[in-house]
């Protein structure tokens, strides 16, 4: 199988289309506005992006809701501007992303509309429905009672998503269908209509959305993988540069399914949990929540961590990387609670991990989580990290000329900027840009670079591990850390100040990462 070579040296962004550039004045971003921001993007260091979901949509669910797979939705532009997008970017060397729901559609989509009659059509099986309308099999989300075709259906989040029809790996009732059901691979078939399509205007890929959920009652995840290897086989003959990126945060599953890259995040993975999450994630239960690496408190078990990190990085070892990003649209930011200091640290620790790493918009200017404001396009929570790109001190931030935004921007006196951050060499925004640079200069970072760890202890800082000829300590406590260490090594790059390792003895201060080039 063939691994691209660009995923090596990539360095991703994140955009969530409605909140980052607006370009018509309409108080929401979209493509054109994007494409107007790629300098920006590329003079950060960005060679990669993933765009959210930015097509036709009732947005019940930010466009996680698709009534129209192959059309851009009307508020972000055409699809000639996505197009146009693609082209702009691949001009300066970034490739692009977009994000495939395969799993659900909106219950406005016109397959939805055909399923749910009555009189049994082309689209009856597209969906998941029981026999009869008083049926409510154990194990299931179902709807009920909303048309009169006799029968209650599936969905997979919110209730104006259901789920596709992908069959039953295992099957206890006879409307669940096999997943070599023609029905089942009439479901398959149209999705790879939809990945054609884009490649074919010119994306790089796909992030894929709930990877992991598509054949149903499927404990080991047999018929999903059995799936997703079939899509990757259509990639190797066809599109052999196409990524596909999954939603699945268990990279021995995804990789083993034919998915180039996994993330790795704050479900299913501990260890990312470990490092970042904070007492501040309301939406963690208290009783689950740890004391995290990255914290001044000096709490963390950094052996979480790196204990399943590295079982998973031997696992999928020349066949595909990890994705850890600095969050996603459905986390609180990292910046809650934290100082731009601090941000410095975690943003180059996560750039010079063997993976491919990822920045949310606003991330490199340590934009704020606004946990205050009021549920918008099914956000909740998470709303409060999808607002309006700080593009510079101007009306909006320089996001929008319009006076009413489709969501307030954060227009707090102290409020983070790009254009302020710039100008500033000491900026976030520097640093972040600092360590791309570094990234890139050298072979040992690179994603399939070696990685060795030569000090993580149970609740000790710091961490300490090896990329090739460098040495990383990375210290987020707010007391200094020393730790003995065989050998020595010059201090080649850091964030916030000082780092010594001379004769077996490595000091560094608090919140604080120093790279060195061993002796
Ligand atoms: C995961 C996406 O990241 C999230 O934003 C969305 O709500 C669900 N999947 C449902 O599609």
């Amino acid at each position: 199988m063939h691994l691209p070579e660009w995923l090596k040296t990539a360095v991703f962004y994140e955009i969530y289309p409605q909140s980052f550039c607006d370009s018509n004045g309409d108080g929401i971003g979209d493509f054109p506005g994007m494409t107007s921001r790629l300098d920006y993007l590329k003079e950060l260091g960005i060679n990669a992006i993933w765009i959210n979901p930015c097509f036709a949509s009732p947005f019940m669910d930010a466009g996680y809701d698709i009534t129209d797979y192959l059309t851009i939705a009307p508020r972000y532009g055409t699809n000639e501007d996505a197009r146009e997008f693609f082209r702009q970017a691949h001009r300066r060397g970034i490739r692009v992303l977009l994000d495939l729901v395969p799993g659900h559609t909106s219950d406005q989509h016109p397959w939805f509309r055909e399923s749910r009659k009555p009189e049994k059509n082309e689209y009856s099986n597209r969906y998941i429905w029981t026999k009869n309308a008083f049926d409510y099999p154990a194990g299931f989300r179902l709807q009920s009672g909303l048309s009169d075709r006799n029968g209650n259906y599936v969905v997979n989040f919110f209730s104006s998503q259901p789920a596709l029809n992908y069959g039953f790996e295992n099957r206890e009732y006879d409307w669940q269908l096999p997943p070599d059901h023609p029905d089942c691979q009439a479901t398959v078939n149209a999705m790879k209509q939809v990945m054609r399509f884009w490649l074919d205007a010119g994306c790089d890929g796909f992030r894929v959305d709930m990877a992991y959920s598509l054949v149903k009652n499927d404990p080991e995840f047999v018929g999903t993988q059995r799936l997703w290897q079939d899509i990757r086989g259509m990639l190797e003959r066809d599109y052999p540069e196409a990524v596909i990126l999954s939603e699945w945060s268990c990279a021995e599953k995804a990789i083993d399914a034919g998915f180039h890259l996994d993330f790795y995040i704050h479900f299913n993975c501990k260890g990312y949990n470990a490092l970042f999450q904070t007492e501040s994630l309301d939406y963690v239960d208290p009783a689950k929540a740890v004391s995290c690496f990255f914290s001044r408190e000096g709490k963390g078990n950094i052996r979480a961590f790196t204990d399943e990190f590295t079982a998973k990085l031997d696992y999928i070892r020349g066949r595909g990387y990890m994705c850890v990003p600095t969050g996603n649209h459905d986390m609180i930011r990292y910046s809650h609670k934290r100082t731009p200091e601090e941000l410095k640290v975690i943003s180059a620790f996560l750039l010079l991990l063997p993976c491919v790493p990822f920045l949310y918009y606003g991330d490199e200017i340590g934009m704020r989580y606004q946990g205050e404001l009021t549920s918008k396009e099914g956000g909740y929570f998470r709303t409060g990290s999808r607002t309006p790109m700080q593009w510079d001190a101007g009306k909006s931030k320089g996001f929008s000329t319009a006076d009413t935004l489709y969501l307030p921007v954060d227009g707090r006196e102290d409020a983070p900027d790009c254009a302020s951050q710039m100008a500033d060499p000491d900026s976030l925004w520097n640093t972040v840009r600092r360590f791309i640079a570094l990234r890139q200069s050298a072979p040992d970072f690179r994603a399939d670079g070696d990685f060795e760890i030569l000090y993580a202890e149970e609740n000790r800082y710091p961490f300490v591990f090896r990329r090739g000829r460098y040495a990383i300590a990375v210290n987020p406590s707010a007391s200094p850390a020393a730790v003995h260490l065989p050998g020595s090594g010059r201090k080649v790059a850091a964030a916030n100040g000082d780092g010594t390792w001379e004769s077996d003895e490595l000091r560094i201060r608090g919140v604080s990462l120093a790279v060195f080039e061993i002796a």
